[in-house]
């Protein structure tokens, strides 16, 4: 289906609302590095996500609790580096933010600061309201994370889907509707019913941008290595791979090395 698409020169926050009420959806991958950043941001995506997903996918950690406000802020600088259109978001990691709103600021700060992007997202509902509330009155743009928040895994205890039972449903829409009234400029909602991030995406009037919620939201949002393929053995079923990197990386560098073991490489034209 061919959609109106308006051609925006520099993605801001307001482009995003724009975009929702004019009903053109949001692209949002993520990126940690400078080459990656250039393709995502040169391929016309909107929003640009430095997620904490890093720890997982660029340091090979388990879950995403280990990675450090540092590195996010080196994630987050490297990306800045690289882009002109697209909007930057970049998540607050575990422990800088929970404890209490002063420290939540002080995180955010030293992102924007640091990094100099556009906005932050922490995780999360009613329970970090006041953290949320103080980042927004110092003017740091906030984007909110619903659902699956992979940075509470251990409470949860799988990373099955949020919110099947009423209960739970009811509260996820209520923290939606908090996190609209204080200020929040789009909200992630991550495995969730298709229904029910319908209902939240009909209910507020900021972007919803989903992963694992279905498409009746304001628009999706992929982690970058696996739509790529370059991970492989996450397979959930919301995922869809628009290449095979893993395979067709690994051909590659086994060429290279038979190439130099044959010493076929480098050929007369690949030397001075
Ligand atoms: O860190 C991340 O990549 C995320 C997305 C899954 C939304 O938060």
């Amino acid at each position: 289906m061919s959609v109106a698409k308006k051609e925006y020169k520099r993605v801001t926050v307001k482009t995003l609302v724009d975009m929702k009420a004019n009903g053109e959806k949001i692209s949002m991958l993520t990126a940690y590095d400078y080459t990656m950043a250039k393709i995502v941001d040169g391929a016309g995506v909107d929003v640009i996500l430095v997620g904490d997903s890093a720890s997982n996918v660029m340091a090979g950690h388990e879950t995403t609790l280990p990675i450090t406000l540092d590195q996010m802020i080196y994630h987050a600088s490297s990306v800045i580096r690289a882009i002109d259109r697209c909007l930057i978001v970049v998540d607050l990691p575990f422990g800088s933010y929970q404890s209490d709103p002063k420290e939540a600021l002080r995180s955010a700060i030293r992102i924007m600061k640091e990094s100099g992007a556009h906005s932050v997202k922490l995780e999360g509902g009613r329970e970090i309201k006041e953290s949320i509330k103080r980042i927004l009155n110092a003017g740091i743009p906030v984007m909110g994370h619903l659902g699956l928040t992979p940075q509470s895994i251990y409470k949860f205890g799988t990373y099955t889907v949020r919110a099947k039972e009423e209960q739970e449903a009811e509260d996820l829409l209520e923290d939606a509707k908090m996190l609209e009234r204080i200020g929040c400029f789009a909200i992630v909602l991550e495995k969730i019913p298709a229904e029910l991030a319908k209902k939240v995406a009909d209910s507020v009037s900021i972007p919803i941008i989903g992963i694992g919620a279905g498409p009746h939201v304001d628009g999706q949002v992929l982690v970058l290595h696996d739509m790529l393929g370059m991970t492989h053995e996450f397979n959930p079923r919301f995922l869809r791979r628009y290449l095979h990197l893993y395979e067709e990386m690994t051909k590659a560098i086994s060429q290279y090395v038979d190439d130099v073991k044959t010493q076929d490489f480098p050929n007369e034209s690949e030397q001075y």
